[in-house]
């Protein structure tokens, strides 16, 4: 399939009628249905379509740098870039390939990124598909460069939410966190689940691997289960950044809710041909449930 810019989107479905759609501006997820067609992921209306802008929704890959505090562009560069596909991926180990469908992305620096960061690299992103509809999102990065280099990660996922007043975060209760509201100060949570009445801007920092976000009007719940990534991001932009935002609808932020695994406060360094792996699967169950917590 292509989109509006004529760049290929890929789209991966289970036999009982779950799909996923990963498009190679990005290598960005921009679609997740569930077996009765539902979209789980969150997408702005606004959503600017022109490459090379990443689209307002999904799930945009944050590489190398997460946020703006860094020598680069928000975010880094790989949400902008075209990626390719690699027809002859590795094979899955036994564990992760069971009734799994995916497509593996490639993406390694041009010569204007090499300008702006310079560091030769090789991203491999592996999106799965799973039988029972879990989306499996797996990062490789390589150094293939003389020197060694650092790099902050997330998997900037926006999910789709009944109502922000109705949803609830497990597993972050007593976590430290970065504001970005206030300028990166630090603080503790208190024992009680996360609700939002207002804007929402946080780094979890070392976190447990398995987080829920409780949708009470849906009835559903994503459970997040994530390797290497031990930070969480929480944003919600509430009305007045929401209005500031060509992208995103006035009173789009009630149906969203980005919860990511991330690489923030202690980047991953990386020695030549040394590599490092991220891994975030999805699940969407009827209740809460992260039993390893
Ligand atoms: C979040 C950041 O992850 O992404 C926010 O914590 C930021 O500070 C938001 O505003 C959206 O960023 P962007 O560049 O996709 O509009």
């Amino acid at each position: 399939v292509k989109d509006w810019n004529g760049i290929d989107q890929i789209v991966l479905r289970n036999p009982h009628g779950a799909s996923a759609r990963v498009s190679l501006h990005g290598g960005q997820v921009i679609s997740w249905r569930n077996d009765r067609g539902e979209e789980l992921l969150f997408n702005s209306s606004k959503a600017n379509v022109k490459a090379p802008k990443p689209m307002q929704g999904g799930i945009p890959i944050c590489f190398p740098q997460f946020g703006s505090c860094g020598s680069l562009e928000q975010h880094g560069f790989a949400r902008k870039k075209i990626w390719i596909v690699d027809q002859d991926p590795p094979s899955l180990p036994a564990n992760d390939s069971k009734g799994k469908s995916f497509i593996d992305l490639l993406l390694k620096p041009s010569e204007e990124d090499l300008k702006f960061w310079p560091h030769s690299f090789e991203l491999r992103l592996r999106v799965c598909l799973g039988m029972d509809g879990n989306l499996t999102l797996i990062s490789r990065v390589r150094n293939i460069d003389g020197k060694p280099f650092s790099f902050s990660f997330a998997y900037h996922s926006y999910l789709s939410v009944s109502d922000i007043s109705e949803v609830r975060i497990e597993g972050l209760e007593t976590m430290d966190y970065f504001d970005n509201l206030c300028h990166k100060e630090r603080f503790t949570e208190q024992g009680d689940a996360i609700t939002f009445e207002s804007e929402f801007d946080r780094v979890y920092l070392s976190s447990p691997n398995c987080v829920a976000v409780l949708d009470h009007e849906r009835k559903r719940t994503y459970v997040l289960r994530k390797e290497g990534l031990p930070d969480v991001v929480v944003w919600n932009p509430w009305d007045k950044k929401s209005k500031a935002m060509a992208d995103l609808g006035d009173d789009e932020y009630r149906q969203m809710l980005c919860v990511d695994g991330a690489v923030i406060e202690k980047p991953i360094s990386l020695k030549p041909g040394e590599e490092w792996k991220g891994r975030l699967e999805i699940v969407v169950v009827p209740s809460s449930f992260c039993s390893e917590n």
